[in-house]
């Protein structure tokens, strides 16, 4: 496990039509602890995005600079694993060819990799999908995919950007319920995003409130582990966090 710092961030985007530019994010510093899951949240085009395209190497920051375990960043690499809101898995490959295609850029021979992919779906309660093509599965096991094909390449970080936001209410909680044990089961450096309140305080060890491209607020989330939601939606813990970062976010 690996840390991910974030000194001093920033991003102007130059927008071509307008022919000005666009601060998206401003000055973030966020320290992400070996280990640590942290929710970032805030409003539509407050920067989330933006942040998690930085960190995963996808576009290049225009100032401050960005540490996986104490090493720039520079461009993608298979330190950081990437899981979005599309579940960009490949069509054209079964379930467990889609998990082993970290492994198999890797070097590692199929026989292993089929060894480690199964493993990892039985993980997320999906062996039974393992021949199956994305399109013969429902959006909640497409995304469950998507997050165990980035945790079968072994990344030191996990970066997801809003990765439940396109799935049903309930599947939503199962997804999440299922993130949280999954976790646990195999402690992971994570930078989570959502613009959900309750999502991002169900999940996390400490959630920050984005505001404009700069960090309005970092609260630690103190409630016990194994989380599962018929046990926090009524906790009173639970409910005055909720309620403390969503007045937050309604002041970002
Ligand atoms: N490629 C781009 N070119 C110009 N402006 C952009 C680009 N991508 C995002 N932005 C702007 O940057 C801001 C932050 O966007 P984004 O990071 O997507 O926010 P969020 O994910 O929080 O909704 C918004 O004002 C958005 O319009
Ligand atoms: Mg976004």
């Amino acid at each position: 496990m690996k840390s991910l710092a974030i000194r001093n961030l920033q991003k102007t985007y130059f927008d071509p039509y307008a022919g000005t530019k666009v601060t998206a994010v401003q000055d973030v510093t966020l320290d992400v602890r070996p280990g640590e899951f942290i929710s970032v949240v805030g409003p539509s085009g407050c920067g989330k995005t933006t942040i998690l395209n930085m960190v995963a190497g996808f576009i290049p920051h225009t100032g401050g600079e960005i540490l996986v375990d104490g090493r720039q960043v520079s461009g993608p690499g298979a330190d950081r694993g990437v899981v979005f809101q599309s579940f960009a898995l490949f069509p054209w490959k079964t379930v467990i060819d889609n998990v082993g295609f970290g492994p198999k850029m890797r070097g590692v021979r199929k026989p292993e990799r089929d060894r480690i992919a199964r493993e990892f779906l039985a993980l997320a309660g999906l062996s039974h999908a393992a021949d199956r093509y994305p399109n013969e599965l429902s959006g909640g096991m497409q995304q469950r995919v998507g997050v165990v094909r980035a945790l079968a390449n072994e990344p030191d970080v996990l970066l997801m950007d809003e990765p439940f936001a396109s799935v049903d209410a309930q599947t939503r909680m199962t997804l999440q319920e299922e993130l949280t044990r999954i976790w646990q089961e195999r402690p992971h450096t994570v930078l989570f995003i959502t613009h959900d309140v309750s999502e991002a305080v169900f999940l996390a060890d400490r959630v920050v409130v984005l505001s404009k491209g700069r960090v309005l607020a970092d609260l630690g989330i103190d409630l016990p582990r194994p989380r599962v939601w018929d046990d926090l939606l009524d906790d009173s813990d639970f409910k005055r966090l909720s309620a403390e970062v969503l007045a937050l976010v309604r002041s970002a």
